[in-house]
């Protein structure tokens, strides 16, 4: 009882800190015009995103990319309402000390989820391997840092062997065509299946000269073969 009580008061704290960023923005930003609202995955998004790792029941989660700490705090509600014994979220992101000034950590402190996060001030190239290394086990992973192809194929190749068979990996941004392509190697050649429905598509406008508005998909939800499984290079499939 005690517990439950806990775990709602952190929860609420968590909450407030949410709406706070939702509504007023971070601490600070970056100089660049709307800068928040270009970069950090909106809050209904984010919602989606906690709600799907609740209904996994994820206890360890590892993000790339922090910025102003959106998702990260999603995810972080997320791994409270689960209140598993030992929730952990590792946090990658070379840049928060120098491009984003630390608001998104600043942010998770003050939600109180540098209890259970830790951030890594590496290229995820970096830090996955190294956490592989670790021997740590996730549950789930989401990924937001680089959208550059080679990159996030990177960040891809070092997450399935990270996340447990049948873990779940998100990735922000599919719409994008380097991220995409990248996502499509692993879901023609490696069985990583989409979850349908777990982020519904959205008319959004489009970036160049017309605008005009057509419905992207944001997020994009992976779930790992179980059991893992390594192809003959002979059945390569294009993607
Ligand atoms: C689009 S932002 C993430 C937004 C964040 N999810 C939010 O909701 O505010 C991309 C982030 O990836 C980080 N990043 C860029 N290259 C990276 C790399 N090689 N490894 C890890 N993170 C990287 C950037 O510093 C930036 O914080």
């Amino acid at each position: 009882m005690a517990g439950t009580v806990k775990m709602h008061e952190r929860r609420a704290r968590v909450c407030a800190v949410r709406r706070r960023l939702a509504q007023g923005g971070p601490p600070r930003t970056r100089n660049f015009e709307a800068d928040f609202e270009t970069v950090t995955v909106p809050e209904r998004v984010c919602d989606q995103l906690r709600d799907l790792l609740i209904s996994e029941g994820a206890q360890t989660v590892v993000e790339v990319g922090l910025a102003y700490a959106s998702s990260a705090l999603a995810i972080g509600e997320a791994l409270i309402t689960v209140d598993p014994p030992s929730p952990r979220h590792v946090i990658v992101d070379p840049f928060q000390e120098r491009d984003w000034s630390n608001a998104g950590w600043e942010l998770m402190c003050s939600a109180g989820l540098d209890s259970i996060a830790s951030l890594m001030l590496t290229p995820s190239s970096i830090a996955l391997p190294q956490l592989l290394t670790e021997g740590l086990v996730a549950d789930a992973a989401f990924v937001d840092g680089s959208h550059r192809f080679h990159e996030v194929f990177v960040d891809l190749y070092f997450l399935r062997k990270i996340v447990r068979p049948g873990g779940l990996i998100v990735i922000d941004d599919d719409w994008a065509p380097s991220v995409r392509t990248a996502v499509h190697y692993y879901e023609q050649n490696l069985g990583w299946a989409e979850i349908p429905d777990a982020f519904p598509s959205e008319t959004v406008p489009t970036a160049g000269t017309s605008r005009r508005a057509e419905p992207r998909t944001r997020c994009k939800a992976l779930r790992l073969p179980d059991p893992s499984f390594e192809p003959p290079f002979e059945e390569f499939h294009a993607f």
